[in-house]
């Protein structure tokens, strides 16, 4: 698109009953950027998420990428056209080795086409060829051979970071990537975001303000479901009113 917009919301609103967990958000991710929507627990961070992923059909608006309206198609749809959501660790495959994971998520992208079998034995290497080539990315190299369930918990997650990036997106979106994990893999996580954002378009949802500060293009805050603040971390970071709803509840 001429403009370099490939996600966008136009008055976003979803409702759970009577109440608006989001309330008309405006959205514009900008292509090749890294965009955090941050915003104290309660926000409406997850709720958007679940409409830009098709986890939830909103209540009003629309959702447009690359330009294309995209409100009604199914979370399937999405994943083929290039938005890849980071999995949760439960889709891992427990049992199987790091790089079989990722052979498999590489794999997943083709649907019905690997049935044919002179497709499959020329695709089997190029998934594999894929796979590899993400967890050289993911410096899981080291641990190809152990299984998923193995890993720390921090490995975990940026292994499924890897399973969507398997996929060749062309935005990531993450709800929380770093949840749950412990303060000496933080920084893993935080590196490898920062490198995708060199050739992806990242979108991040986050609680902690501290963790996109340093890696993102744009900050959106939420607060009580709407855009609270939007600007460069440095603008965001000044605001008065976003220290007055971290501090005051006001989610
Ligand atoms: N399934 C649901 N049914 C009713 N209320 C919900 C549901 N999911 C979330 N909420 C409410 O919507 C608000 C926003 O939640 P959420 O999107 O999870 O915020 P965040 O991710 O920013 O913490 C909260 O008040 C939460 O209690
Ligand atoms: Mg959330």
């Amino acid at each position: 698109m001429s403009d370099g917009i490939l996600l966008e919301t136009r008055g976003l609103v979803l409702a759970y009953g009577g109440f608006r967990a989001v309330d008309g958000v405006d959205l514009k991710v900008r292509e090749g950027t890294i965009h955090s929507v941050i915003g104290p627990n309660g926000a409406g961070k997850t709720s958007l998420f679940h409409c830009l992923t098709g986890g939830r059909k909103p209540t009003e608006g629309a959702i447009l990428f690359n330009g294309a309206d995209i409100t009604r198609d199914s979370a399937h749809a999405r994943i083929d056209i290039g938005m890849a959501r980071s999995f949760q660790v439960t889709s891992l495959f427990q049992n199987l080795s790091v790089r079989e994971n990722l052979r498999l998520a590489a794999q997943g992208r083709d649907g019905d086409g690997a049935l044919v079998f002179w497709r499959s034995v020329f695709d089997g290497k190029a998934h594999l060829a894929q796979a590899d080539a993400v967890m050289e990315r993911l410096a899981l190299t080291a641990k190809a051979k152990i299984a998923a369930g193995d890993l720390s918990h921090g490995q975990q997650r940026v292994l499924e970071v890897g399973m969507a990036l398997c996929g060749r997106p062309r935005m990531l979106l993450l709800d929380e990537p770093t949840s749950g994990m412990g303060i000496d893999d933080i920084p893993i996580m935080t590196n490898l975001i920062s490198e995708l954002g060199k050739d992806h378009t990242v979108m991040l949802i986050e609680h902690n303000m501290g963790i996109v500060m340093s890696i993102s293009d744009t900050i959106t805050v939420m607060s009580r479901g709407q855009i609270l603040v939007e600007g460069k971390p440095d603008v965001v970071r000044a605001d008065e009113r976003v220290r007055t709803a971290y501090l005051g509840g006001a989610a």
